[in-house]
């Protein structure tokens, strides 16, 4: 007896001593971890804000649980996101991790899910293996494969059937460029040159140059979330703007959040993607209005990621009742269904992955500003 009342005193002091806090036992905690400085601090700051819109429109209690929030940076650098998950699992006992702006902190972060058996919710990264990386991870956001669907079907049908494709080189620029591929060509396009950009500080002029010597009838681009901005600025620098060559790709390059700072050379972009800020819902009008009110901004992909990763946690904690075991949250996550600003979506029980509506959309003005405006509609595709 002396012995168990010792060691739980001395349990007890190492607690202290190492200053880990003691859990409130009707609190979850939600760790979410996103590039916040550095050049996808956009990324980051859409996630959070959508994240915090669902907290304040909803409140922070879910059965009966009272729900924190523990937002941390990693500046986009994967070793940063792995120590922090680790210091959240361990120190802060937290009961989600969610976030992961980019692919390689999505991989980066993996194993740790796996270990502390905490479900980790993909509010960002794209590519289509980081699911499989471990069985607690659950996506929001999107998959890579899923959203070259439309693009590639519309283009050889509408006058685009010699393309040149430009990716970002790395993971989710590989996916979407083999994806598009395949579909593309499949639907009768023709191929005429692939190009990849280093991710990290694009200079796109070299690459451009090749683009314009090749005389395609279409350029595919995709660019993760932000980028979009310095591609388009280089595409009418390089005087691309005026050859002739039409523009597509998925809806990264055309984001929401920066349509409006790339200006009228954006019209006619066509491009396919799963969230347009015009998306015409009732759902969606309050969205992108409390989304502006409360953040200064207008919501983007990312943004509304963020909203439904955090709506899913507290979907799953309605469904447990409470219990936030990771694998309680984790069942109840699996094929959980629900109307998202986007459209309806769900989460498949064998993936874990995302299934929605891709919309296949074009640039155009509407009321003064610049919009996706969606015009077909492939409904709940799935990682194919
Ligand atoms: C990714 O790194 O997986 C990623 C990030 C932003 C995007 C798309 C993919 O817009």
């Amino acid at each position: 007896m002396l012995r168990i009342l010792t060691s739980a005193v001395v349990g007890a002091a190492v607690l202290l001593a190492f200053g880990l806090p003691v859990q409130a036992q009707d609190a979850v905690r939600v760790g979410l971890i996103l590039p916040l400085t550095g050049p996808f601090a956009p990324t980051g700051r859409q996630i959070e804000a959508g994240v915090r819109l669902y907290m304040q429109q909803h409140g922070a209690t879910v059965a009966d649980k009272k729900i924190e929030l523990i937002v941390k940076d990693d500046a986009n650098v994967a070793d940063n996101t792995k120590r922090i998950a680790q210091e959240f699992v361990v120190n802060e006992r937290v009961n989600v991790l969610a976030g992961f702006g980019l692919t390689p902190l999505a991989l980066a972060t993996a194993p740790i899910a796996t270990e502390a058996k905490v479900p980790l919710v993909v509010m960002g990264a794209a590519t289509a293996i980081i699911p499989d990386r471990s069985p607690y991870i659950v996506r929001t956001s999107q998959v890579t494969s899923q959203t070259t669907v439309g693009i590639a079907d519309w283009a050889p049908k509408n006058g685009i059937k010699r393309v040149v494709t430009l990716v970002s080189d790395y993971a989710p620029g590989i996916d979407i460029e083999k994806s598009f591929t395949d579909r593309f060509k499949a639907a009768g396009g023709e191929i005429i040159e692939q190009i990849r950009v280093p991710l990290a500080n694009p200079d796109f002029a070299p690459f451009l140059q090749r683009v314009g010597d090749a005389k395609p009838e279409g350029l595919f681009v995709f660019v993760p979330a932000g980028v979009g901005s310095i591609f388009m600025k280089q595409f009418v620098e390089r005087g691309l703007d005026k050859s002739g060559i039409r523009l597509i790709g998925t809806g990264d390059m055309t984001d929401d959040d920066i349509l409006n700072g790339i200006g009228d050379v954006a019209l006619g972009i066509t491009t396919s993607h799963h969230y347009s800020a015009l998306h015409p819902s009732d759902l969606n009008k309050k969205f992108v209005a409390d989304f502006k009110k409360g953040f200064n901004l207008r919501p983007n992909f990312m943004g509304v990621a963020g909203y439904d990763g955090m709506q899913l946690i507290y979907k799953a904690l309605e469904k447990t009742k409470g219990i936030a075991t990771g694998d309680a949250l984790l069942e109840a996550m699996k094929g959980m269904a629900w109307e998202s600003p986007r459209g309806p979506i769900s989460i498949d029980p064998q993936t874990r992955d995302i299934v929605q509506n891709i919309y296949v959309r074009k640039v155009e003005r509407v009321d003064g500003e610049l919009y996706n405006v969606e015009f077909q509609t492939f409904e709940a595709v799935k990682k194919p």
